[in-house]
C-alpha cells in the first residue's frame, strides 16, 4: 500500500508574513486528514522557520532544490548537509524550471538525487516531457531518459524510499493538465523502470476540480501542487482528494 503524498511546490513565492498565515490554514485545513501525507517545500530563507513552525504537526517540509556538491566555492549554492542540519524531509531535484532555466542536465540530476539520498532525506524526482516532445510521440523516450540517468549513478533500491514526480511541462502552470489517462499511462511506464512500492506523484496544474479524477488513476500517488498549493483551501482540497484514494 502506498501513502499517497500532496507536496506543495512554493517556488520562488511568499513572505514572512504570508507563510504564516498559509501554514495556519493548510495545518487546520489538514488535521483531520489521516492516510495521507502533505508537504511543502519552501524557498531556502524560510526553512528554518517553517521548520520551527512545523515542528510536531502533520506537515512536512522539504526544498526545492540543492547542490549537488557537499561543501566548497560553490557561491549561492545549498548544500544537501545544510538541509539535513534543519531536518528537511524532502528534497525537489530536477524540476523542470531547473532543467530549462537553469541548465540541469541529467547527470547533475542524477548527482543531486545522490546527495540528497546520502544525507537521508527523501528526493522527489521530477520529470516530464515537453509539449514538443509528446507530440513527437517521445514522451516515453524522455521521461525514460531521464529516470535511466539516475537510475545509472544510484541503486535501483534507492527508489524504494524516492519519490518520482511526473511532470508534463506543457501542463505545468499552463491551466492545462494531462488528462487521467494520460497521467496513467506514463506512470505505468515509469513504474515499470521502479517498484511497486514507488510512490508516483503527479504536477502540472492540479486544482481542486480535477484532482480526485487524477489521483483515481491506479499508478497516481498524489501530486506536486504549484500555484494552488498558494491558496490554503485548494490545497487542502487537494489534499483532501488524496485521501479518499489512500
Ligand atoms: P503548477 O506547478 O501546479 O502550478 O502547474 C506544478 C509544479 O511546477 O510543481
Amino acid at each position: 500500500m502506498r501513502t499517497p503524498l500532496v507536496a506543495g511546490n512554493w517556488k520562488m513565492h511568499g513572505s514572512r508574513a504570508s507563510n504564516r498565515a498559509l501554514l495556519d490554514a493548510v495545518l487546520a485545513g489538514i488535521e483531520t486528514l489521516a492516510g495521507i501525507e502533505c508537504a511543502v517545500c519552501v524557498p531556502y530563507p524560510y526553512l528554518g522557520e517553517v521548520a520551527g513552525r512545523l515542528a510536531k504537526t502533520r506537515l512536512a517540509w522539504g526544498a526545492q532544490n540543492l547542490s549537488e556538491h557537499l561543501q566548497g566555492a560553490f557561491t549561492g549554492e545549498v548544500s544537501a548537509p545544510m538541509l539535513a542540519e534543519f531536518g528537511c524531509r524532502y528534497v525537489l531535484v530536477g524540476h523542470s524550471e531547473r532543467r530549462q532555466l537553469y541548465g540541469e542536465t541529467d547527470a547533475v540530476v542524477a548527482a543531486k538525487f545522490a546527495a540528497v539520498l546520502a544525507h537521508g532525506m527523501t528526493p522527489v524526482l521530477c520529470l516530464g516531457e515537453t509539449l514538443e516532445e509528446r507530440d513527437a510521440g517521445r514522451t516515453e523516450q524522455v521521461v525514460g531518459r531521464q529516470l535511466a540517468a539516475v537510475l545509472g549513478l544510484n541503486e535501483k533500491n534507492a527508489f524504494k524510499k524516492a519519490v518520482v514526480a511526473y511532470e508534463p511541462v506543457w501542463a505545468i502552470g499552463t491551466g492545462r493538465t494531462a488528462s487521467p489517462e494520460q497521467a496513467q499511462a506514463v506512470h505505468a511506464f515509469l513504474r515499470s523502470g521502479v517498484f511497486p512500492e514507488t510512490r508516483i506523484i503527479y504536477g502540472g496544474s492540479v486544482k481542486p476540480g480535477n484532482a480526485a479524477t487524477i489521483f483515481a488513476m491506479p499508478d497516481v500517488d498524489g501530486g506536486l501542487i504549484g500555484g494552488a498549493s498558494l491558496v490554503a483551501g485548494d490545497f487542502t482540497a487537494i489534499a483532501r482528494a488524496a485521501q479518499r484514494k489512500g
